[in-house]
Order: C-alpha cells, then sequence, then structure tokens
C-alpha cells in the first residue's frame, strides 16, 4: 500500500482582545496549537485574530453586491466599494473552505460569541459555498472536516439555573455543523470568574484535554 504523507491545513481562529498570557481561551488554544505543531512540524497553521486582523463586515456595499454575485457576475465587473468589499469577504470563505481543522479560542461575552466573531461567522456561512439549500432541505457543502471549540466562560451553563443560556459555543457548534464540520470537539472552562472557584486547576485540566486532543487532530 502507498503511504501518502498529507499534510492538514489548520486555521487557528482567535478572538479575544485580551493579551494572550491573561486569557483562558487564549492560553489553552495556544497549548493546542503547540502540542499540535510539536506532533506534526511540517502542519501549515495559520493564524487569524479576528480583533487584530480585520475581518469584513457585511455592509451597504456588500448587500449590494451579493445578488449580483449570485446572478453570476464577478468582482471585476462591481463597482470599486463593492468589489473591495466582496473580495476580502469571498477570500475568508475561501480560506476557510480550504482548510481541514479549525480550532476556535474565544470567551463567552454576554451569552454569545465576541462580536467579531460572529462577523467572521458570516464570512463562513455562505449559501452556495459552505451551505446550499436542495429540495430536501440545506445541505452543508464542507466534507471531512474537523473543529475544536475552546471557551472560556465565568458562570456555569452546562448545569443549573443558566443552561439554557450559553449560545456561544453552542451557536458556533450550530453553524459549523450546518455548513458540514462533522467533528465538533469542545473544550468548555466554566466557572471561572467565581469567587472561591478552583479556576487554575479547570485550566490546567483543559490544557490536559487539548494536549491529549492534539494526537487525534
Ligand atoms: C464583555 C464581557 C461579557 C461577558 N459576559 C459573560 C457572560 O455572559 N457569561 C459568563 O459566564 N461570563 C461572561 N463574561 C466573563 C468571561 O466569559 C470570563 O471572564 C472568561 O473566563 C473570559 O475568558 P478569557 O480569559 O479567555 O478572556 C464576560 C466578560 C466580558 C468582558
Amino acid at each position: 500500500m502507498i503511504e501518502v504523507n498529507w499534510m492538514k491545513s489548520i486555521l487557528y481562529i482567535t478572538a479575544n482582545p485580551k493579551r494572550e498570557e491573561l486569557s483562558n481561551s487564549l492560553t489553552v488554544g495556544r497549548r493546542l496549537v503547540n502540542a499540535y505543531r510539536s506532533l506534526n512540524p511540517d502542519a501549515a497553521i495559520t493564524e487569524i485574530d479576528v480583533y487584530r486582523q480585520p475581518i469584513p463586515l457585511v455592509n451597504e456595499h456588500f448587500l449590494a453586491a451579493r445578488p449580483k454575485i449570485a446572478a453570476g457576475e464577478v468582482p471585476d465587473q462591481l463597482p470599486p466599494e463593492e468589489k473591495e468589499i466582496t473580495e476580502r469577504f469571498y477570500a475568508r470563505t475561501l480560506q476557510f473552505m480550504e482548510a481541514d481543522t479549525y480550532i476556535f479560542a474565544f470567551p463567552l461575552w454576554n451569552f454569545g460569541v465576541p462580536p467579531l466573531l460572529k462577523a467572521y461567522v458570516d464570512t463562513i456561512k455562505v449559501a452556495r459555498k459552505t451551505f446550499r439549500y436542495t429540495p430536501a432541505g440545506p445541505e452543508g457543502l464542507l466534507k471531512n472536516k474537523t473543529a475544536v471549540l475552546i471557551q472560556s466562560s465565568g458562570d456555569v451553563y452546562t448545569t443549573g439555573p443558566l443552561r439554557e443560556y450559553e449560545h456561544g459555543s453552542r451557536y458556533l457548534k450550530s453553524v459549523l455543523s450546518f455548513i458540514g464540520v462533522e467533528r465538533i470537539e469542545t473544550i468548555l472552562m466554566e466557572g471561572m470568574d467565581k469567587s472561591g472557584g478552583d479556576a487554575t486547576e479547570k485550566r490546567n485540566q483543559a490544557i490536559e484535554r487539548a494536549v491529549e486532543l492534539a494526537k487525534t487532530l
């Protein structure tokens, strides 16, 4: 049997304006990326920091261009403002489609993902590129992809009174499975801001899990 040495391409997507060493989610994310790199030294790992790299926002020009693109126009045929946003936007879509594995690291903010991560989601959940509508219903177009979601939250949502309130990792999971990502792993650090809590221990457990997970990606 011929063994194919196929290197996966990884996108490490972070959404946190904090410095890495001050952030639970970014610290765990970095440990996962480092562990993966030490096991796969030649892997192509691209980092997208949505707070430090401009993520194109859906705006008036993008919305004007969208039906034209759907009708078959290419960006070069569009007015300059529409061409500019459209090219930047779909470059993100394409970059996502071409990767094999996604690692997301982010905090829970007001029960959801940070707003610039939502802006990034707008660039990856795109009709006719990452999903399509068929007579049988919507169909995800991504195949053979894996995602890891690393989320830190001040409170606890997997049990207790706030169970219904977590729309961060759950939202991202919905989006990713909708567009076809089959394997989605989550590393949740919960109750990280509770006084008298064991945040350091939880973070260390999350790091252990991340390092183990790296072996399976
Ligand atoms: C703007 C903002 C909103 C937040 N909203 C929530 C929230 O809705 N629920 C929660 O449990 N924690 C909330 N937190 C707390 C963070 O989720 C918590 O501190 C988390 O551990 C931060 O992760 P990090 O260390 O990776 O930044 C919020 C923090 C900020 C700054």
